[in-house]
């Protein structure tokens, strides 16, 4: 199913986003959950797959992580279970993120699901990130703070909390609302009856993220090696002091790495890395070149490997990053390439003129064989097994 957001994206991205907080009451409905809560259970059993319980017990946190082997010692109050990266496995939940590509792909993240019973939640904490909360089956009650001073603490090893806040929404949500939180900003929600929610998550990296991948860039490829030099010295009365300008070609020498194309080509590589496993299994045996063409002719759509990231620089169409790793688009396959990285989901219809380039047709073959895209029916053929 495809999902409609009724949202005025121009009047939230200039009034709430990564600003303030704010209800969208019913911008999903009516809502129709992709999952049941048992199979979301089935999935915390797998091995692949990211998961945690969170409970309370006589006020005392726990946190348990999967995969699970069984849920029936739980009782009927006070606790969530949180998948991660639901988007990964299950092509119906993914679609619950695509109302939310009018964002750029390499900001959103991944689908998290919830299940609580009445009284469960993870407890009154803070996200780094900006998280669209969609509320689906059932009832549950969100508050959230300011910004500010919320100090964290950990009540439980894995579970990271703010003390009670002063909430500035409090608010019951119920199928087909959403919740957008900004980072920064305590939240606590708590299930009134049993509940799935949905968090549609953003990566936004931080500085030193950003100088630790241009070190391990560095150190990987023996660069940075230009030295301080100062060929124009002139004698000093303060032999003590390290001058402004001195500061200013120091910084100089380190900030010129930022302004390398590879620099730039090494960070998109990386914010094209998943932070949790795919799906992703390649065809066996190949596909040739042709029986490509016959696909293409006789399906709709090819569909992107879910929470498989691909992105390509503005400034160096030649060149795309799919799943941490960089290629070299071939000259005739940039339209293509560029339609594969803006869209999930391509008509056939729209690929066919770009796979009459030989180069175009021999990339688009490596690309569906290593299992990053793949035919509409092959899912069609999956979900009827
Ligand atoms: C959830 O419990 O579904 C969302 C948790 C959160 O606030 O990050
Ligand atoms: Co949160």
């Amino acid at each position: 199913m495809t999902y409609q957001l009724a949202l005025n994206w121009d009047d939230f991205l200039a009034t709430y986003w990564q600003k303030k907080p704010v209800v969208l009451r019913q911008a999903l409905a009516p809502f129709v959950d992709p999952l049941t809560a048992d199979e979301l259970a089935g999935m915390a059993m797998e091995e692949q797959i990211d998961s945690r319980l969170v409970s309370r017990c006589h006020g005392q946190w726990q946190v348990a992580h999967g995969p699970f082997t069984s849920f029936d010692e739980l009782g009927e109050t006070d606790w969530s279970l949180l998948v991660q990266a639901v988007d990964h496995w299950h092509p119906q939940a993914a679609e619950l993120m695509e109302p939310f590509r009018q964002l750029p792909n390499w900001r959103l993240d991944d689908l998290m699901i919830s299940f609580s019973v009445p009284g469960g939640g993870v407890g009154p904490h803070i996200d780094q990130y900006d998280v669209f909360i969609i509320q689906g089956m059932g009832r549950r009650r969100w508050r959230v703070g300011d910004r500010g001073q919320h100090p964290q603490h950990c009540p439980t090893p894995g579970l990271l909390q703010v003390p009670e806040f002063e909430p500035l929404i409090d608010v019951e949500l119920e199928a087909g609302d959403i919740l957008y939180i900004p980072p920064g900003f305590p939240h606590d929600g708590y299930a009134l009856t049993p509940a799935l929610n949905y968090s549609v998550g953003f990566r936004a990296p931080n500085q030193r993220e950003l100088f630790s991948q241009l070190a391990d860039q560095l150190l990987a490829q023996d660069g940075g090696n230009r030295r301080y030099a100062d060929p124009d010295l002139t004698p000093r009365s303060a032999s003590g002091c390290v001058t402004s300008e001195d500061v200013q070609r120091l910084r100089e020498l380190m900030s010129s790495l930022l302004d390398d194309e590879a620099f730039a080509c090494q960070l998109v590589q990386s914010l094209s890395e998943a932070k949790h496993e795919l799906d992703l299994e390649p065809v066996d045996p190949p596909y040739a070149e042709g029986e490509i063409l016959d696909l293409v002719l006789q399906d709709d759509a090819v569909l992107r490997l879910g929470g498989l990231r691909a992105f390509y620089l503005q400034q160096t169409p030649g060149t795309c990053f799919i799943h941490g790793e960089q290629f070299a688009v071939p000259a005739g396959a940039e339209a293509l390439m560029r339609q594969l990285c803006d869209h999930t989901r391509l008509a056939t219809g729209a690929l066919r003129t770009a796979l009459e380039e030989p180069a175009a047709l021999a990339w688009f073959t490596m690309l569906i064989n290593a299992g990053y895209w793949y035919f509409a029916s092959d899912w069609q053929a999956e979900e009827a097994e």
